[in-house]
């Protein structure tokens, strides 16, 4: 039976020692209840940290945590102190979160935290290779394991893998400043599916992929070396019915039996008939605290006649409280409130009601119940689940919510008061608006808002992520070219084997080495060469590089190999044996005098990119500009070029290239040529883009086609990327 595994960094539970045991609690977090149903499903498993250094643990408690744990279906992964510091307080917070929450003046990269990331990544990784089978679901949450899909999928490559991160990702500009982006961009893109609380973030997202890996992007779909992964948004939604349920459950309740909390608030209305404003956050610099603040300071200054009626309660809730920032942050936020506090308290009258705690979540529905007036203004913050849990148990529709633009919140809460929380002064408008907003005005702000969020909710969030998961998991499968497996290799060793006459046509980019920014850095492995060699010192086999690369790479980087070469597509040919390129026979080149100074003229005005003159063709790259000016100038140049150009020549559209060519010849055209020499009984052809489908089109049934990469084929095998494609090469080598 198939299996899904989640994995985060903590588990939805706290794990606490007393002096006799280990309490578990489960958590209620927004992560915990949207993943319950698919974590109650048969076969499934969650794996992450308990929350407690291994340091505080004996022996027989980490058994007892495991034991524990499995019987609820959880999977511990254990960290030392030394983890704890550099992996999660380190890389995680003091240099992942800062930077891709754009506070660059917070961010601390340390080598040493970077090695103990890379390194608990794995340690997760091995977790979850212990438990995952072929065919298994994998979803992996967060940016303290942006490298564990790509660990997976190097070593269980049959496996479905989802990816959610739940903090935004910064604009390119932003996210280039990290050292290690490119391990972190291919770490992520092992996953199948990458998901998204916003389409900013899966833009930015977009955007670096294309600008640091230089990997084809359409749409929403990057290519990374012939295996799709889908981006897309999901923005994360919270348990509406519950928060609603109960809400109206403690609006049935009797005065007499007001909680604690509720019991303060329901008391400030009854003394001073003024309206309460609400913030619940973590302590951290990205939630806009100290701006809060400031704001209502300016709110009392401004608009005196409100001393003694509006409250402003805070709730801050201790968070990674060992990191400079955060403590730094906790000293200043005591102080700014003991100075508001200071300046405007009265007898009767706090400014400021400040809680440095967490509440359980019967306190919490009745802090959002009593206050009118919900202020939540970070500075930045991936979504903000604060935001819709207010609006959730207002069940009357009446309340205000005033919403930072820059949480990934106001994408889908667009009726909320939005402010830009950096300027202080119109959020103390925004303050005094909610004051006065009449309930009319109120209802029917907050009606589309909730209706967005009820119908939009945690478990709809799930289902639709793991829906697109399945869809994808099953284009895969469905995909009719037969991914070649041992057992495929095996048949074709063993045609290989009997044949007496072999013939193998090579493409040579995308095929036999992968793409760089610069062409001519894209030379052959010494694997290749010395697989190739092996190959054609054999007497019954022909090896054939047919590219479209021009013959003097071609000679360069082939020439000294007894291996016939065909360039251009097809237009000169190097028979093996020979020194002496022989050029077809085609009309003319009349066509290139009209033809290249267009595409210089692209080349000029579009910086990082060039034209490449081949014998029989002219090629502008585009592969180093800004991508997105490459897509755009690509087409400007095709519609040009199409205008121009008569059948004698033809466009092709390949990657990152545009190349004009003669039509009379192509990839097809001479392979067959080259087959009419001789009689094979092993044909066997491979390449991965549009010019050697001519190929494949033009070779006999029996010739076995092999496509490298993702791309749609008339190929019968697929080989999934070069490396595995000079892997396969090695292997008909070991049959001599
Ligand atoms: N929360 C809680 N107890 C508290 C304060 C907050 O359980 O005393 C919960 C709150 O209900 C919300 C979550 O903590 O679900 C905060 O999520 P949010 O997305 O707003 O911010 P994050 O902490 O993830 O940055
Ligand atoms: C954010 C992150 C989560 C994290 C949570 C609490 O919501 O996206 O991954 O678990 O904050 O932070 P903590 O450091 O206590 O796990």
């Amino acid at each position: 039976m198939k299996k899904i595994i989640i994995v985060s960094n903590r588990l939805p539970l706290k794990v606490e020692k007393n002096e006799k045991s280990i309490v578990f609690t489960p958590t209620s977090g927004g992560l915990a209840t949207g993943l319950k149903s698919i974590h109650e499903s048969d076969n499934a498993l969650w794996i992450g940290w308990p929350g407690v250094s291994k340091e505080e643990l004996n022996e027989t408690q980490v058994d007892q945590i495991q034991k524990s744990l499995r019987e609820m279906n959880f999977k511990p992964v254990h960290l030392d102190n030394e983890q704890v510091e550099n992996f999660y307080l380190g890389l995680s917070n003091k240099s992942i979160w800062p930077l891709f929450h754009y506070f660059k003046q917070n961010v601390v990269f340390d080598e040493n935290q970077w090695n103990a990331y890379v390194q608990v990544n794995e340690q997760f990784a091995q977790a979850i290779i212990e438990e995952i089978k072929p065919g298994d679901t994998l979803w992996v949450h967060d940016y303290q394991l942006m490298l564990v899909p790509k660990l997976i999928r190097q070593k269980v490559p049959d496996v479905t893998i989802g990816f959610f991160l739940h903090i935004p990702f910064p604009s390119f500009e932003i996210f280039r400043i990290f050292p290690k982006r490119r391990e972190i961009l291919s770490g992520l893109i092992g996953a199948d599916l990458i998901g998204f609380h916003t389409y900013d973030y899966e833009r930015h997202f977009l955007s670096s992929v294309k600008r640091i890996l230089h990997l084809e992007v359409n749409f929403n779909t990057i290519n990374n070396e012939g295996r799709e992964v889908v981006v897309n948004t999901f923005p994360m939604g919270i348990d509406f019915e519950k928060f609603q349920a109960v809400s109206k459950t403690h609006s049935e309740i009797d005065k007499s039996q007001y909680g604690e909390i509720r019991k303060q608030l329901s008391s400030h209305r009854e003394h001073t008939n003024g309206k309460l404003i609400l913030s619940i956050d973590r302590l951290d610099y990205t939630k806009g605290i100290l701006n809060r603040i400031e704001a209502f300071e300016i709110f009392l200054q401004r608009f005196p006649e409100y001393h003694e009626k509006i409250r402003l309660v805070m709730v801050i809730v201790p968070s990674r409280s060992e990191v400079s920032h955060y403590k730094q942050l906790k000293k200043k936020t005591d102080e700014s409130i003991g100075r508001v506090n200071g300046l405007f308290s009265t007898v009767n009258w706090t400014p400021i009601w400040y809680y440095y705690r967490s509440f359980e979540f019967n306190d919490l529905i009745d802090l959002y119940r009593e206050c009118e007036i919900g202020m939540v203004t970070p500075l930045r913050d991936g979504m903000n689940l604060v935001a819709k849990e207010f609006l959730a148990t207002k069940i009357d529709s009446k309340g205000i919510l005033i919403l930072s633009e820059l949480a990934g919140a106001s994408k889908e809460l667009h009726h909320a008061l939005l402010v830009n929380p950096f300027d202080t002064l119109s959020l103390s408008d925004a303050i005094h608006e909610a004051i006065n907003m009449s309930d009319a005005e109120q209802v029917e702000r907050n009606k589309p808002m909730r209706e967005r969020i009820r119908r939009y909710d945690i478990h709809e969030w799930s289902k639709r992520f793991m829906k697109e998961l399945g869809a994808i998991s099953e284009r895969v499968s469905e995909d009719q070219t037969v991914k070649i497996k041992s057992k495929e290799q095996n048949t074709i060793l063993q045609s290989f084997n009997l044949a007496k006459n072999r013939l193998l046509l090579l493409d040579y980019d995308g095929t036999l080495t992968g793409f760089h920014v610069n062409h001519k850095k894209a030379i052959p492995s010494e694997k290749l060469l010395k697989t190739i060699k092996v190959l054609s010192e054999n007497n019954s086999t022909n090896v054939v590089i047919i590219s479209g690369r021009s013959s003097d790479f071609l000679e360069k980087h082939f020439g000294h190999l007894y291996i016939d070469l065909i360039a251009e597509h097809g237009h000169l040919i190097r028979t093996k044996g020979t020194s002496k390129w022989k050029e077809k026979n085609i009309s003319s080149n009349d066509w290139m005098p009209h033809i290249l100074p267009i595409m210089q003229q692209f080349a000029d005005n579009t910086p990082g990119t060039f034209v490449e003159i081949k014998k029989n063709s002219l090629v502008w790259h585009y592969r180093k500009t800004d991508p997105e000016l490459g897509i755009i100038k690509s087409e400007e140049l095709k519609t040009i070029l199409s205008s121009m150009i008569s059948n004698e020549v033809h466009l092709m559209n390949g990657d990152k290239i545009i190349e004009i060519v003669s039509s009379s010849v192509n990839k097809g055209t001479a392979a067959v040529e080259r087959l009419d020499s001789s009689n094979y009984d092993f044909i066997l052809a491979a390449g991965d883009d549009i010019t050697d489908e001519d190929m494949f089109h033009y070779l006999p049934p029996r010739a076995i086609n092999i496509k490298v990469g993702l791309k749609d084929t008339v190929a019968k095998y697929r080989i999934v990327d070069p490396i595995a494609m000079v892997d396969f090469l090695e292997q008909l080598t070991h049959s001599f």
